[in-house]
């Protein structure tokens, strides 16, 4: 049996600020960080826009950005949370520069702040279109050279284990699968940190990594955590519509920061229609209104027009973009970039408190897979990079404190977990999803919902795919199914709460 005082779930921004700050203050204490595939591969490298900060206070404060914050949340934020993560912003960004990652600075030295959707100024620090891959590298440098943390690359948690103290459950271990031997181990730990991620691979149009499965709430869930407000999965308006690729790439909302305009067929600009502040409203108000455009147009898609913008400052501030535009034979200096809403963010999850510690003992969340009530309704952009460094700093802090309570005295048996039987069934697999992605785009996108029915084939594939895990044996594509349909149901039911609520009010 292994043993280690932390185990880490996940390598994205959350968790690896939170081993980076935790085995600095507390180098007593064994760190072991699993990630399911190699350490990069993350939803966190994929981020383009930034981080979010107040830094000139001149034109920008604290208020101005809590209120922007909430108002993007639609009155479900708590305003306690969104207060301490927006003033805590300007320490957790001296950290990340500490260790040096970079954020381009204009030609005095001071920050080139962006403006995204949202935001009633410009205060987005960016490393030029690839803010999340320069802070996932910064990270995963510094994080290789602690002596207390060991990286486990190609481990796939399993499941959690739980004992009961005093009437309550606490978190005390995990199963997890070694990809490269094959094996099914258990880990003993004091503290379980997740950071898993979201669950963007629900839905057919995603800018989410095939990683982002809904492991982190599928292993809470069935561990007895709580998990709220599922139901709100973010859209993000600006995924480049180019043949059916999974995962969709993004365009930053920063270019439409930049000046980008959305237009129809036609080449003309709908969104005021809709909002006031067209391009730069949130999400939600731009995907609404992009798919309303789609439904009643019959297009499959709009257009980004970049065409009024200088080539080439617009060029050097987004050379991933552009790259990948001119790969695909688009010239935004002359061509209409096609794009359609993708799910991009999970604003529900794990409900946390202020210090990421979930309703069972020694369970944490951080990132994307915790609701910590900072978004509400629908996330104000590049707040999340922001919110991962502040609860990971708040987790760090709280596990310092407590850790000393919990002890590896108590006694477990281990259970024998079934042989694993691995990979034959990928392709089947492949087809389940695919089934699952368009179930739940047809249900979310649907105007008129019918949760029974999706519940009902939810339940039929979650049948299929034991048929196809011969004589009860695991398979690691079974797993990371289950995890995807058990999200996908949270997020069904937590729909149906919210319609039955909305209806007796
Ligand atoms: C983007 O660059 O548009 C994505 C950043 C975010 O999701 O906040």
């Amino acid at each position: 049996m292994l043993k280690t005082d932390i185990l880490i779930v996940g390598s994205g921004i959350s968790g690896l600020f939170f081993a980076m700050k935790t085995a600095k203050k507390r180098p007593d204490l064994s760190i072991v960080i699993m990630t399911k595939e190699t350490a990069q591969n993350t939803n966190t490298q994929l981020a383009q826009g930034g981080i979010a900060v107040v830094t000139d206070v001149v034109k920008d404060s604290f208020e101005q950005h809590i209120r922007d914050t909430l108002q993007s949340g639609d009155g479900l934020c708590e305003r306690e949370i969104v207060e301490m993560v927006v003033k805590q912003a300007p320490e957790r960004l001296k950290e990340l520069v500490e260790i040096g990652t970079s954020f381009d600075q204009n030609e005095k030295g001071e920050w080139n702040l962006g403006l995204e959707g949202g935001h009633s100024q410009h205060r987005i620090l960016h490393h030029k279109d690839s803010s999340g891959l320069e802070i996932e590298k910064k990270l995963l440098k510094i994080i290789r050279g602690f002596p207390n943390i060991k990286l486990l690359e190609n481990h796939m948690v399993i499941d959690l284990c739980t004992e009961t103290k005093n009437d309550k459950p606490i978190c005390t271990g995990a199963f997890f699968y070694n990809k490269k031997h094959n094996t099914i181990k258990y880990i003993r730990t004091r503290t379980i940190v997740l950071c898993t991620g979201g669950c963007g691979q629900l839905f057919a149009h995603t800018t989410n990594p095939k990683i982002a499965t809904g492991d982190g709430i599928a292993l809470a869930a069935r561990a007895g955590a709580t998990i709220v407000d599922m139901q709100y999965i973010q859209f993000h308006p600006t995924a480049l519509a180019s043949g059916g690729k999974n995962p969709m790439f993004l365009i930053s909302e920063a270019v439409r920061g930049y000046g980008a305009h959305i237009v129809n067929e036609e080449g003309k600009r709908f969104l005021f229609k809709y909002d006031a502040r067209a391009e730069l409203a949130t999400r939600d108000v731009v995907s609404n209104a992009i798919n309303k455009e789609l439904q009643s147009s019959s297009k499959k898609h709009v257009f980004l027009d970049c065409r009024h913008l200088d080539k080439n400052s617009f060029y050097q501030q987004f050379p991933v973009i552009t790259s990948h535009c001119n790969e695909l034979g688009i010239k935004p200096e002359k061509d209409l970039i096609p794009i359609v809403p993708a799910a991009h963010y999970q604003c529900g999850g794990i409900k946390v408190d202020k210090n990421g510690v979930t309703a069972i003992q020694n369970l944490y969340a951080i990132g994307e897979c915790a609701r910590t009530g900072l978004h509400g309704k629908n996330r104000l952009a590049s707040n999340s990079l922001l919110e991962a460094l502040v609860f990971a700093h708040q987790a760090s802090e709280n596990v310092g404190r407590t850790i000393a309570r919990f002890t590896f005295t108590s006694t477990i048996l281990i259970p024998k977990f079934p042989k694993i039987h691995y990979p034959n069934d990928y392709n089947a697999f492949d087809i389940l999803k695919k089934e699952l992605q368009q179930l739940m785009t047809n249900f979310y996108t649907s105007e008129h919902r019918n949760f029974d029915l999706a519940s009902e084939e939810i339940k039929k594939l979650n049948s299929h795919a034991i048929s196809f895990t011969e004589r009860h044996e695991i398979t690691i594509p079974f797993i990371e199914f289950s995890n995807m349909l058990t999200a996908a149901l949270l997020i069904i039911m937590q729909c149906k709460l919210e319609t039955k609520e909305m209806c007796e009010s």
